[in-house]
């Protein structure tokens, strides 16, 4: 039998009051990385893995991210007259990725909250949890490993990344063990954002998640925790701890990953991601080494 399709929840709904007064009428996830909007590198990997259904949980300043997603004839009609084919095929691009909804969070409550507006949306299948600060590298294979791990274990998976300890207290963090399977690994508890000398490893959350119904009823029930907010860390941790249910695994990645949470973060994954591209590489690299030679 077919596995039934899953779905995929995109958080969009923080104030993205790091980035002030860029998020001031604009949402974080429309902020360009090199030449297309944040959320767009999320959707189009969810469209890689085969997910062609897609909730965004939005707050206030929704309209730009559901304008983009959507079709503009006027610009398709004019960009077809000019014969500029390439710019067409990059703009029909974005409105074709995948079906796109949107439901607002309303208050926000935190990440956890967040996740529980998409359940009428999700109803009885899977889904996958993506956050729009961590960009995943389209050459490196991530989101369809945990799908599988999904669909052969029947446990929440969550995608976990090693990092510094001067980093920890900016993550979900696992304590785990390792399976038979490279790369896998079981966990047994999470927390979050622990301080560097409470932390129980180096294996952090990084934003992507493949989970089941079921953390609905659990979320239903989470209390606010770190922060005062209502944590997916805290639902999570308590899937990990109940010894009749499938538990947690983590998929540990080692491939590249941009963080664009913070500015610094942001500005590096733009240079990255640049430098590697085709039609900007060749022009940046000598500049770059240029300009790093003189600072
Ligand atoms: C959220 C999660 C955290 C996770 C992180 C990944 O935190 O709560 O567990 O490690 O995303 O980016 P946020 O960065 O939204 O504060």
């Amino acid at each position: 039998m077919p596995h039934p399709p899953i779905k995929a929840v995109i958080p969009a709904a923080g104030l993205g009051t790091r980035f002030l007064p860029a998020t001031k009428a604009m949402p974080k996830e429309m902020l360009p990385v090199v030449d297309k909007p944040a959320i767009q590198y999320v959707v189009e990997e969810a469209a890689q893995a085969g997910i062609d259904d897609i909730l965004v949980i939005i707050g206030r300043n929704k309209n730009a991210i559901s304008n983009h997603f959507d079709s503009v004839p006027e610009l398709e009609e004019k960009l077809k007259d000019k014969g500029d084919t390439d710019r067409l095929r990059r703009v029909l691009e974005s409105s074709d990725l995948a079906d796109i909804h949107f439901v607002r969070q309303g208050e926000p409550k935190g990440l956890g909250h967040a996740v529980l507006r998409a359940k009428a949306h999700v109803g009885d299948s899977s889904f996958a949890v993506m956050l729009g600060d961590d960009l995943i590298d389209e050459r490196d294979e991530l989101l369809t490993t945990m799908i599988e791990e999904h669909r052969r274990t029947g446990a929440a998976v969550i995608a976990l990344m090693e990092v510094p300890q001067t980093h920890i207290h900016l993550y979900g963090v696992a304590s785990a063990e390792p399976t038979e399977h490279d790369g896998i690994v079981k966990v047994n508890g999470l927390v979050e954002k622990p301080s560097a000398e409470d932390a129980p490893s180096n294996l952090a959350i990084i934003g992507r998640y493949v989970l089941s119904p079921a953390v609905f009823d659990i979320l239903e029930r989470t209390e606010p925790g770190k922060g005062g907010e209502i944590q997916l860390t805290d639902a999570l941790q308590e899937l990990a701890a109940d010894p009749d249910g499938p538990g947690v695994y983590g998929v540990v990645f080692r491939g590249r990953r941009y963080d664009t949470g913070d500015r610094v973060d942001y500005i590096k994954a733009i240079v990255q991601l640049a430098v590697d591209r085709e039609d900007l590489g060749p022009d940046l690299r000598p500049w770059f080494k240029d300009f790093a030679a003189n600072l």
